[in-house]
């Protein structure tokens, strides 16, 4: 089947000139409706679904980016048990659950910086979201340290917008049982310009989904590099998803989360 993923650009390409404060409630608007949109539920969510069940880690399915890359739409998949590691973006992002249900851990950064490499986190909260729960917020940088994923049975699917890119790098990853923090690196350009001419060339959901193999290796490979240079500890846990902590903090009400503090 040819699935190709055809977003309102006009809107995603006005949402991503705005500025943070006023991009990230729109955002998060978009999400929450196209999430409980039939046709794309149909179209983008479903078919997913059917294939992810015997995946082992997660990826992102389908992708859509903005010309310059001023915004990035992403589909990703959450087989049982599998999620991300702590970390932020160096742009603005917002998320739905269109599938099942993904569990967020949001984290605090305790220092100031001013240390290389070193960075001390403090769980603040985690909340499980359902498609009917609408969107969840992450700032540029220290302002959305989180980890997403998926500690349930079944599989869960998500839709994220990610706003203009404010640093050369893509992001940071986090390892705070030893207070550590490293820069994200950006996939390399040229695989990833190749990944999308191949899309272009076809215009179709193949080519479309041989990119997004493309990036999901190139993800992959890049992860286990750092983790054998030492720089980040290999994943623990079923699917290498360290299984979630208890809650030490109290949950803020959904409601608050679709504006920026
Ligand atoms: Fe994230």
């Amino acid at each position: 089947m040819t699935i190709t993923l055809r977003p309102d650009t006009n809107e995603l390409r006005e949402i991503a000139t705005l500025p943070t404060e006023s991009a990230l409630p729109r955002a998060a608007r978009f999400l929450s409706d196209l999430v409980k949109d039939t046709g794309f539920r149909h179209a983008e969510i479903l078919p997913v679904v059917g294939k992810a069940k015997n995946d082992q880690g997660w990826y992102v399915a389908r992708q859509y980016d903005g010309e310059d890359d001023s915004y990035s739409l992403k589909i990703f998949v959450w087989p049982a048990g599998t999620g991300t590691r702590i970390h932020d973006h160096s742009s603005w992002g917002a998320y739905a659950c269109a599938f099942g249900t993904v569990l967020e851990e949001r984290y605090d950064r305790l220092d100031n910086g001013s240390l290389a490499e070193h960075a001390r986190l403090k769980k603040a909260w985690q909340l499980r979201w359902s498609p009917e729960d609408g969107s969840s917020t992450v700032l540029p940088g220290d302002g959305g340290i989180h980890r997403v994923g998926n500690p349930g049975e079944g599989v869960a699917i998500s839709v994220h917008l990610y706003g203009p890119r404010m640093a050369e790098i893509d992001g940071r990853d986090y390892d705070p049982s030893r207070d550590y923090v490293c820069d994200r690196r950006e996939l390399r350009r040229a695989i990833k310009e190749s990944a999308r001419d191949h899309a272009r060339e076809h215009e179709t959901g193949e080519g479309r989904q041989k990119e997004a193999e493309i990036v999901r290796h190139v993800r992959v490979s890049d992860d286990r590099a750092r983790a054998a240079e030492g720089a980040l500890a290999e994943p623990q846990g079923p699917n290498g998803y360290a299984p979630f902590t208890e809650l030490t903090q109290s949950a803020p009400r959904r409601e608050s989360m679709a504006l920026p503090k």
